[in-house]
C-alpha cells in the first residue's frame, strides 16, 4: 500500500518536473536584449515562479520518493545505479537552467538568452535513458571490481586508534 503511493508520488513529481525542464528553457529562449517591459514582466514571472515553486520542488519530491523506492523495493541493482548516473545529469541541466533565470533578472537588457535546442535535445536524450533504464530493467554487467567485495585480510595502513 505504501509502496503504491510513493511510487505514485514519484510519477507525478517527476512529470512536473521533467514538464519543466523541457519548458523552462522554450520560454527563456523568448526573452531578447532590449525587449519592451511587458514581455521581460510576462517571462519572468512565468520563469522565476515556475521554477522556485513548481519545478524545484518537484524535483525535490521526485528524489526524495525515488530515494525511499530503492529501499522499499531493495533494488541495489545496475540498472538503478546506471539510472541515478542519468539522473545527476538531469539535476545538473536543472542547475543550468536556474542559473540562466537569475542571470535573466540580474543582467537585465543585456542579456540574451542561450538557444534552448542544445540543451532540450540532451534533455530529452537524458529522459529517455532514464526511463529505458526503469521501464526495461535491462541486465546491465556488475563493472564493481571483486577485490572490492570480498575482505582482502590486511592489515590497515595506520596505527590502530588508541583506546
Ligand atoms: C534520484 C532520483 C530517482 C530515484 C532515486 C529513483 C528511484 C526509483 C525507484 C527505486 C523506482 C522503483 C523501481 C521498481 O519498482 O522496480 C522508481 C520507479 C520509477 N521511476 Fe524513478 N527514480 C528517480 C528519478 C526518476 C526520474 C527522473 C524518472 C523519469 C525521467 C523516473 C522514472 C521512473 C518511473 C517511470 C518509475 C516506475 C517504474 C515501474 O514501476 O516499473 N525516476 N524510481
Amino acid at each position: 500500500m505504501i509502496l503504491t503511493w510513493v511510487k505514485g508520488l514519484h510519477i507525478a513529481a517527476l512529470i512536473l518536473w521533467c514538464a519543466g525542464l523541457v519548458a523552462l528553457p522554450l520560454v527563456l529562449s523568448k526573452h531578447d536584449v532590449g525587449e519592451r517591459q511587458a514581455d521581460y514582466a510576462r517571462l519572468r514571472r512565468i520563469t522565476h515562479y515556475g521554477y522556485t515553486r513548481i519545478v524545484t520542488p518537484a524535483a525535490v519530491i521526485a528524489i526524495a520518493a525515488g530515494t525511499a523506492l530503492i529501499f522499499l523495493r531493495g533494488v541495489f541493482v545496475p540498472w538503478m545505479f546506471a539510472k541515478l548516473v542519468a539522473v545527476g545529469l538531469l539535476v545538473v541541466i536543472h542547475g543550468l537552467t536556474g542559473h540562466v533565470v537569475v542571470l535573466m533578472s540580474e543582467r537585465r537588457g543585456e542579456y540574451a538568452p542561450p538557444s534552448s535546442k542544445p540543451l532540450l535535445a540532451v534533455t530529452l536524450a537524458t529522459m529517455t535513458a532514464v526511463l529505458t533504464l526503469v521501464l526495461g530493467k535491462p541486465v546491465l554487467p556488475d563493472l564493481v571490481p571483486a577485490w572490492l567485495k570480498t575482505p582482502q585480510h590486511r592489515q590497515l595502513p595506520v596505527e590502530a586508534t588508541p583506546t
